[in-house]
């Protein structure tokens, strides 16, 4: 599996500043394609989005045995998980229709090594449905340096479509700063094809305001070389790394690198790009009838 088609979503736990996000593909293949033509969707001037059906939501759960410290789930924890995810994507309109929990407790596959076969060969027996069908797993990923990675839109289809989450992060899952489940709408945003709030293509010029960065217009741009260890896990509501243009940093973002407790929104402009890119990339469209008028802005 080439991890230039997924994002990875982690702190570094011992490591210089600049190493703090783990990102498994920073470099350009990440990037995401721009806004898209609205012509080429159709779409006249009072643009028409269309909205995502209800999604179809299909949880595995992959653990050593049937303790929680090897990453075994229960219902419960399954249903409250599931409900962040719609909380959280209910304002933007997108809305999961969960049909089915599915356990698998195995030794076999360890998921020390990202893109190793373990992740291939998971996936490949366990995917359900098409590229419309989010598959979520729940893995006991021993390494704690990341929270979860997830395939984009435009980059892979196929039975390694989907996104895998680590265990503990789950809402009450025990995680030190991922603890109410916010990892998996992170992973979920990427799904739909969202970057990171403060992908740059050139690292040193992180406030370069001719980068087109994530895409979106309304996430301010955040140097995430200020971001430091010591501020893992807290809210820093004030923060302001690119002083010189507008807007501070999107400290409550769900695609921003924040504790679960800070991150409560995405911006307009991302719930238009991932209207986008469902209409471009995940709809099959002649099935698709559900239209939703957003206003031109
Ligand atoms: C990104 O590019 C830099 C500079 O070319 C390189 O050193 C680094 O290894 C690349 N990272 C990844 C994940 O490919
Ligand atoms: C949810 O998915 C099931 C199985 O595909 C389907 O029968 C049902 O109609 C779906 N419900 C909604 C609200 O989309
Ligand atoms: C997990 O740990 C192994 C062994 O230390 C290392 O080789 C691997 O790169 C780590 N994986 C991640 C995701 O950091």
């Amino acid at each position: 599996m080439q991890l230039a088609h997924t994002l990875l979503l982690g702190f570094a736990l011992s490591s210089p500043v600049s190493a703090m996000f783990t990102c498994g593909n920073e470099n350009a293949t990440l990037f995401p394609p721009p806004p898209i033509d609205r012509n080429q969707l159709g779409m006249r001037r009072r643009q028409i989005y269309l909205l995502p059906p209800p999604i179809e939501l299909i949880v595995h759960v992959v653990a050593r045995s049937k303790r929680r410290q090897d990453g075994y789930l229960s219902d419960e924890d399954i249903h409250r998980q599931v409900q962040v995810i719609k909380d959280s994507f209910a304002p933007a309109g997108i809305t999961f229709n969960h049909t089915k929990n599915h356990w698998i407790v195995t030794k076999a596959w360890s998921f020390e090594t990202p893109g190793s076969q373990d992740w291939v060969d998971m996936q490949s027996l366990l995917h359900e449905g098409d590229q419309r069908t989010l598959n979520l797993y729940f893995v006991p990923w021993k390494n704690a340096t990341k929270g979860g990675f997830c395939t984009l839109p435009w980059s892979m289809g196929g039975p390694l479509d989907g996104c895998v989450i680590k265990s503990n992060t789950v809402p009450g899952g025990g995680h030190s700063y991922w603890s109410q489940g916010k990892a998996a709408v992170h992973e979920i945003g990427h799904w739909l094809g969202l970057a990171h709030t403060f992908e740059v293509r050139d690292p040193e010029n992180p406030c370069d305001p001719t980068d087109p960065d994530d895409g979106v217009i309304d996430t301010p741009k955040f140097d995430y070389h200020h971001y430091t260890q010591e501020m893992k896990g807290t809210c820093h509501l004030d923060l302001n790394t690119c002083p010189h243009l507008e807007g501070k940093d999107p400290v409550h973002n769900y695609m921003s690198y924040v504790s679960d407790e800070c991150a409560t929104e995405f911006t307009r402009g991302q719930v238009v790009r991932m209207y986008e890119m469902w209409a471009k990339y995940r709809a099959i469209l002649p099935e698709n009838e559900w239209e939703k008028t957003v206003e031109g802005s």
